[in-house]
Parts: structure tokens; C-alpha cells; sequence
């Protein structure tokens, strides 16, 4: 038996859903994995996606690490500063694309493509509103410069607008605004080979949730078909990718009865189930039970299940209703492959970090990751 609290992350899930994925986007449409949504898929997702997008040294090191080749990354990200991009290209990192989201990041690739006499491929960001990526009037001057520039090759645009985003009008609304701009530099002579798009394709987290995922899909596609777009179409996915794929398993550590109220206290908790959208467990995540009594078959009870750290907040599930509920019960949080493993408050009571296991597409097992003490991380060092 694995040792509580643990991730498991599922090959043939992750695989199964990229079928599925491929399946309700445009024919032909390249799939690119954001690793930040999960780094311990990114060997995974080499197999099944096209390119990895990664935005930091550190996801960078992880993906060479694992082998990949770099024709297939896309290095993205707000901050890209000399350093890392000159090791990167020291390793190979020319074979790579480069997503643009400043001048200032345009004018560093132009330099060192320039000074190592390399042709970079680029995608200039459209911005969403925000601090990410460029409006058109930044932009349009740099595609310009791009194309008639020997060191850089304009590979295209690259958008991301936001996670979680149901609302069709917005997606057509961003469709129009991105494919407006191919459009716009299409008739000042530049022509956009590729458009890469994140649109944040969503993901049922909760119980009694409505999402219909095949219209959404195909609403995307037609809305896609309406541009006339004639280049390559990719699509940046992190949490549609990889949030089925994966398990969080909790042990049941205490129970209690405290003011009429039912508590299971478990070893886990909110710093390492992160659910987009959850709040103090106001809605119902997918979980199985593992009960250790094989036939419960005492009085019903309600519990309130709750993680092991010291804050209100540390509720993971509201109203779970058990027989016979035991210590070392197991709690089975589904869709948990996506961030969870990346984005919770991992240092807060100094807490050790979870276990992470891989089960390969033939069933084996493997722990990638021990049980990680988080003490060193919270010790100031001796002087
Ligand atoms: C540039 C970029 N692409 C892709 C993603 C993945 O987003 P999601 O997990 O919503 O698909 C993100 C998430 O922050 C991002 O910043």
C-alpha cells in the first residue's frame, strides 16, 4: 500500500485524453503541453503533444533533462533574461521557438541571434488585457522588423487569455481580435504561418458542474473555420491536458465530533489540492472512498473532511456521508493532475512535501518523488 498522502499521475489517461483533445479540435491543429500545469507529465506529454511551452530555467532544465528534443519546446514567459536564454542556446536551444512579449525580450532574441549568426523562430504574444504578451500597436512594428530581419524568422502569433473560460461570446469575441490581427499583418505583407492559441480550456472540477465539452468544442471550431485562417492553428493546454490524468490520496488521521459536527481529519490538505474555483470546499470535488471495513454497515454519518494544516480554510470536502468511517480510511480526490502538484502553499507548516507516483501505460508504478522534508526550506541558514 502507498504511503499517504501521495499524487498519482495515470500514462493511459493522459494519453486518452490527448486522443480526446485531438479529437474535438480542428483537424490537424498542433497540441502543445504547458508543463507549469504539471512538470512530472512533460515525459508523458512528449509522446502525445507536439511541442512542450515552458516558461522558466527551471522548467527548461527539467524537459532537457528528460531528453526532449528542443525543436519541440516553445520558451515562453514574461521574464526571459539573457542568462537563461544564452544557456539555452549554448545547449541547442536554437532549434527551439521563442515566444516575444516585450521589445525589450525582442530586442535580446534579435542580439543573440545576431551575435551567434543562428535564425531564431519567433511567436509575438498578443496581449489579453494584461501584463503578458503586447498590444498591436508594439507588436505590429516588431512583426514588421521580424520579417526582414536575416536573424529571426516571424513563426507566427501566440495568445493566451486566461483559464477556466466557458463564455462562448468572449471566445469569439478574442477569435475576432486575434485573427483580426493575422489579418491586419497579412494586408501590410506579413504573413502569420501559425497562430498559438490558449484559450483555457476548461475542466469539470465539481459535482452537479454543467460544462458540455463536445459544444463548447464545436462552437470553438466553427468559430476557427469563420476566420478563413489558412496557416497552422496549435493550442496551448496545461489543466484541460492533464487534470483527469491524476489521483490525490489522503488517510483519514482523526475522527471527530466536535459542536454536533462530524470532522475526518487527514494527512493532507489545501496546500496540496489546489481545485480551481474551491473555496472552504463550497463545492463537491470527484472522490471514492477506500473504506477498511469491506461491508460498512453502522448508522450514516456526515463528516466534513478537513487537511492537517493549522488555518479555517483547510477544508478539502463538505458533507461526506460514511458508514463505519475508520482511521486509515483513504480519501481519493480525483482531477487533481493539473496544479495541484505545482501551485499549492507547499512550505506552510512546514509540512513535508507529498510522494509522487507514475503509473505507466503498461500498470507498473514507479515513485518519482519521495516524501521531501520541507524543514531546510523554512531554517534560516547559520551564519
Ligand atoms: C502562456 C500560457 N499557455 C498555456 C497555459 C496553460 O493554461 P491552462 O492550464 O488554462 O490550459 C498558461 C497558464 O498559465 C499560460 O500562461
Amino acid at each position: 500500500m502507498l504511503e499517504t498522502p501521495y499524487y498519482i499521475f495515470d500514462e493511459a489517461a493522459l494519453t486518452a485524453r490527448a486522443n480526446t483533445l485531438r479529437s474535438l479540435l480542428p483537424a490537424g491543429a498542433g497540441l502543445v503541453y504547458a508543463v507549469k500545469a504539471n512538470p512530472f507529465l512533460a515525459g508523458w506529454a512528449a509522446k502525445t503533444a507536439d511541442r512542450l511551452e515552458l516558461c522558466s530555467p527551471g522548467e527548461a532544465l527539467l524537459c532537457e533533462d528528460l531528453g526532449i528534443d528542443k525543436g519541440r519546446f516553445v520558451v515562453s514567459g514574461v521574464w526571459k533574461d539573457e542568462a537563461f536564454l544564452s544557456g539555452l542556446l549554448d545547449r541547442g536551444g536554437d532549434a527551439a521557438v521563442y515566444t516575444v512579449e516585450s521589445p525589450a525580450q525582442y530586442a535580446l532574441l534579435k542580439k543573440l541571434a545576431t551575435e551567434r549568426q543562428v535564425t531564431l523562430r519567433l511567436l509575438l504574444r498578443l496581449s489579453s488585457g494584461n501584463q503578458f504578451g503586447m498590444d498591436e500597436e508594439t507588436l505590429i512594428p516588431l512583426a514588421l522588423d521580424c520579417v526582414s530581419c536575416g536573424a529571426l524568422t516571424f513563426g507566427g502569433l501566440q495568445f493566451y487569455s486566461g483559464t477556466q473560460k466557458t463564455n462562448l461570446k468572449k471566445l469569439g469575441r478574442e477569435i475576432e481580435k486575434l485573427f483580426g490581427l493575422a489579418e491586419k499583418l497579412r494586408a501590410l505583407g506579413v504573413e502569420v504561418p501559425e497562430v498559438e492559441y490558449g484559450p483555457g480550456f476548461p475542466v469539470t472540477y465539481f459535482e452537479g458542474e454543467t460544462f458540455d465539452e463536445p459544444a463548447y468544442f464545436a462552437a470553438l471550431r466553427e468559430m476557427l473555420a469563420e476566420t478563413g485562417y489558412k496557416g497552422r492553428l496549435s493550442f496551448e493546454t496545461g489543466r484541460s491536458f492533464a487534470a483527469s490524468c491524476g489521483d490525490y490520496v489522503t488517510s483519514v488521521r482523526d475522527i471527530k465530533h466536535t459542536d454536533g459536527a462530524n470532522y475526518l481529519v487527514t494527512d493532507g490538505g489545501i496546500h496540496q489540492l489546489s481545485y480551481f474555483g474551491q473555496m472552504m470546499a463550497m463545492k463537491r470535488p470527484f472522490v471514492d472512498v477506500l473504506q477498511n471495513t469491506a461491508a460498512p454497515d453502522g448508522e450514516e454519518r456526515e463528516y466534513t473532511v478537513v487537511g492537517a494544516l493549522c488555518t479555517v480554510n483547510d477544508v478539502l470536502f463538505r458533507g461526506l456521508c460514511l458508514k463505519n468511517a475508520e482511521i486509515c480510511d483513504r480519501i481519493v480526490f480525483h482531477r487533481t493532475g493539473a496544479y495541484c502538484v505545482t501551485e499549492g502553499i507547499a512550505l506552510f507548516l512546514t509540512r513535508d512535501l507529498p510522494r509522487v507516483y507514475l503509473k505507466n501505460a503498461d500498470g507498473s508504478v514507479n515513485e518519482v518523488r519521495g516524501r521531501i522534508e520541507t524543514k531546510a526550506l523554512n531554517t534560516p541558514a547559520q551564519p
